[in-house]
């Protein structure tokens, strides 16, 4: 059985906050115990360029990711962890997608889309300050995903347009070189809680309302006894409804506990004590994490060799796996048989079909045997889609779907008929597994 493969990536930008470590950190390490499961956590330090131009922050902020990970309990040894940019196969993807990739669908992500409306909006050219980065910022990511041939991305819901792009991207590869990569899906966690921040709103970066993950034990205190309220006495009922400290609180207890706070609330807690509580609650969790956290973090040059040991554990994923992509794309030794097919270990003994288009313009496609001798020719198809069309019935239906065909297909002299039925009854044998 192939493993269920999860996939996400941290973007190196700033300090792990408490609502980091609700919504990402702490189901990830949970995740990451299931049997069944490959997970491949990454710090997206390439990504972290496209937003941040200062060195120091890039690397500061890498330690304490990668620090705050391992202190949360994420098992190196039993997933993959790694920095992106000690994967050099993830820049060499990224250049094979952007040529599958139309400028047009970049064009339309959210985040490229939004900085041109405010430019057009200040009356400014529509690309001011609009770096290529920011607008390849899909493909990367795509890499990132595709690499790894992971079927779940557990993303927040602003990223799910980015995974739809990626599958985009895998499909196109897909049907121009072969069935090469894995169609990913996004996974929205229903049951985690987003994390209201000091003021109320959700926790972020961006509204400058975060309590940083690992706050020394009296800075936690005091940035908890500063989340927002309503004006209420002490002796007065209080609302869970809207209650930024009960929602906190509640993503860290139990339900009893939690049952028992909603009934202080109904009862007249004093604010000041409910924020204690909170604080108690918090420091329970976090404070065996905290002193791992430190430790880790007075040593870089142990992070350091443990993602070093995690890239190459990453590596003998990727780099064989951008062999076989080179071979399909046609970067090959020149000595090699040209159409032989690349030796990918899985597939090679596999027909299969190839698309291509021909000086006329017209779309073609032919089904190639393992030894790369062709066994079918397609004639020209107006559109690339209908020639991929063609193929999906040939892949799903077999030789059944010869007779409705023959008009667009051109037997090869000295190919028998039976030779044929059998490849693609070897193709549809082989889906079914
Ligand atoms: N774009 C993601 C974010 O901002 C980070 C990221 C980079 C990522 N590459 C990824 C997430 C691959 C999932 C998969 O949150």
């Amino acid at each position: 059985m192939t493993p269920l493969r999860v996939l996400t990536g941290i973007t190196t930008t700033g300090t792990p906050h408490l609502g980091n470590y609700v919504g990402a950190i702490r189901p990830a390490v949970a995740a990451s115990l299931n049997a069944g499961t490959e997970s491949f956590y990454f710090l997206a330090d390439y990504h972290a360029l496209i937003k941040c131009e200062d060195p120091l922050r890039i690397q500061r902020s890498t330690l304490e990711i990668a620090a705050s990970w391992l202190a949360a309990g994420l098992n190196p040894e039993q997933v993959f962890f790694y920095r992106q940019s000690d994967i050099p196969e993830i820049p060499e993807l990224t250049w094979l997608l952007t040529c599958v990739t139309g400028k047009g669908l970049l064009n339309r992500a959210h985040a490229y889309k939004a900085a041109v409306d405010k430019n057009t909006a200040a009356g400014s050219d529509p690309d001011s300050d609009v770096t290529a980065g920011l607008f390849m910022y899909p493909v990367l990511m795509a890499a990132d995903i595709l690499m790894f041939k992971s079927h779940k991305i557990p993303v927040g819901r602003d990223q799910i347009q980015h995974i739809e792009m990626a599958r985009d991207m895998a499909s196109s590869f897909n049907h121009l070189y072969g069935e090469h990569f894995v169609l990913p899906e996004a996974a929205i966690e229903e049951s985690v809680a987003t994390l209201p921040g000091l003021d109320g709103r959700k926790m972020s970066k961006s509204y400058d309302n975060t309590i940083p993950l690992f706050a020394p034990r009296e800075q936690l205190r005091k940035l908890i006894m500063g989340i927002v309220t309503d004006s209420r006495a002490p002796g007065e009922p209080k609302d869970t409804e809207g209650s930024a400290l009960f929602q906190v609180y509640q993503a860290f207890a139990g339900t009893e506990e939690t049952a028992a706070l909603r009934q202080a609330y109904a009862d007249g807690i004093a604010w000041g004590d409910a924020k204690q509580a909170l604080f108690e609650r918090i420091e329970r969790e976090v404070a065996p994490m905290r002193e791992r956290y430190e430790a880790l973090i007075a040593h870089p040059d142990r992070i350091e060799a443990t993602l070093l040991a995690g890239a190459d554990k990453a590596r003998q994923r990727s780099a064989p796996f951008m062999r076989e992509l080179r071979q399909a794309v046609g970067l090959r030794a020149l000595d090699q048989r040209a159409g032989a097919r690349a030796a990918a270990p899985d597939k090679a003994a596999l027909p299969a079909f190839k698309q291509y288009r021909e000086k006329d313009g017209q779309f073609y496609f032919k089904l190639v045997d393992p030894k790369g001798l062709v066994l079918l020719h397609s004639t020209g198809y107006a559109s690339p889609r209908d020639a991929g069309q063609a193929i999906a019935r040939l892949q799903t239906e077999g030789e059944a779907a010869l007779a409705g065909l023959a008009g667009h297909l051109a037997p090869v002299p000295g190919v028998a008929p039976a030779d044929v039925a059998q490849a693609l009854q070897r193709l549809l044998d082989a889906a079914a597994t």
